[in-house]
């Protein structure tokens, strides 16, 4: 018998959930979307922990969220989907730890390069990737050569990723490229300080998620996420869904952008 209204409760919540996701494709402005989404992967290990399951449990979880949210943008149109999957400062964490993440990196993408590929998506890492494990590095190179000529949604996977690292890094880059005569000083603007970062040539983030209660940037994309819209959720990653994206984008549609100037009428 309590079987019995368990299931009924779950068609009627699954029912709902699909209802709500029809709900939200139905008030989406197809010709508003954002062209560049970026979303900081958090909550896993809160995920597990309520759970009474180990950590890695949470992080595996997160892989599906991934999947899901990735066929997501694609079949929508986004151009780019940018992921903070691994911080500078995630090394903090147990040596454990940190080789189950890289270890499911390296199963993500030797599972999914091929539907990837086949859904027209491009793969690219961003952040010191030359730190990472060899293993990671390999299928980092590999998935990025299989897909370099899709011209579908561009997927930045940040790893090893840090925004002050970046800034740094590019600061030093610039210096270098003035002391040899490359740069000359007097041209150093905005766009060629974009230009130095790993995200050159690609435009700044419209929408950046942060999922599993937290709100702060956590340096992620410092520079790019000057006037990106911030939308957040009690949600925890592995429980991020489509209709949590949609939400997020049905309410980004609904901001009025004002970029420091005055309401457009
Ligand atoms: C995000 O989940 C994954 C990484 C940072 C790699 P967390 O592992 O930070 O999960 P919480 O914040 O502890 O719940
Ligand atoms: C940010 O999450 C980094 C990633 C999701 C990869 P963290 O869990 O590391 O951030 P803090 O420690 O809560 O700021
Ligand atoms: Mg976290």
């Amino acid at each position: 018998m309590v079987r019995k209204w368990f299931s009924l409760w779950r068609v009627r919540n699954n029912k709902s959930s699909l209802e709500k996701v029809e709900e939200l494709y139905n008030s989406l402005d197809m010709g508003k979307l954002p062209t560049h989404i970026a979303i900081i992967m958090d909550g896993n290990g809160r995920w597990a922990t309520r759970r009474g399951l180990p950590r890695a449990m949470g992080h595996r979880a997160g892989v599906e969220s991934l999947r899901e949210i990735v066929k997501t943008c694609s079949s929508l149109g986004i151009g780019y989907l940018t992921v903070y999957a691994f911080s500078t400062e995630n090394w903090k964490r147990p040596a454990i730890e940190v080789n189950i993440l890289m270890d499911l990196l390296v199963e993500y993408l030797n599972k999914e390069i091929e539907d990837l590929h086949e859904n027209n998506v491009r793969v690219r890492a961003i952040g010191r990737i030359n730190e990472l494990p060899e293993k990671a590095r390999g299928a980092l190179n590999q998935a990025e050569k299989r897909t370099e000529d899709n011209e579908g949604l561009i997927l930045n996977l940040a790893l090893n990723y840090g925004g002050r690292n970046e800034i740094t890094a590019a600061v030093k880059q610039m210096a270098c490229d003035v002391a040899v005569g490359k740069l000359n000083p007097d041209d150093i603007d905005e766009n060629i300080i974009s230009n130095y970062l790993y995200t050159a040539g690609m435009p700044d983030p419209d929408l950046l998620i942060r999922p599993s209660g937290e709100q702060r940037i956590s340096n992620f994309l410092l520079w790019q996420a000057a006037y990106s819209e911030f939308w957040y959720s009690p949600v925890l990653w592995p429980d991020f869904r489509k209709e949590h994206l949609l939400e997020a984008v049905v309410d980004y549609q609904n901001r009025q952008r004002r970029f420091g100037g005055l309401k457009s009428k």
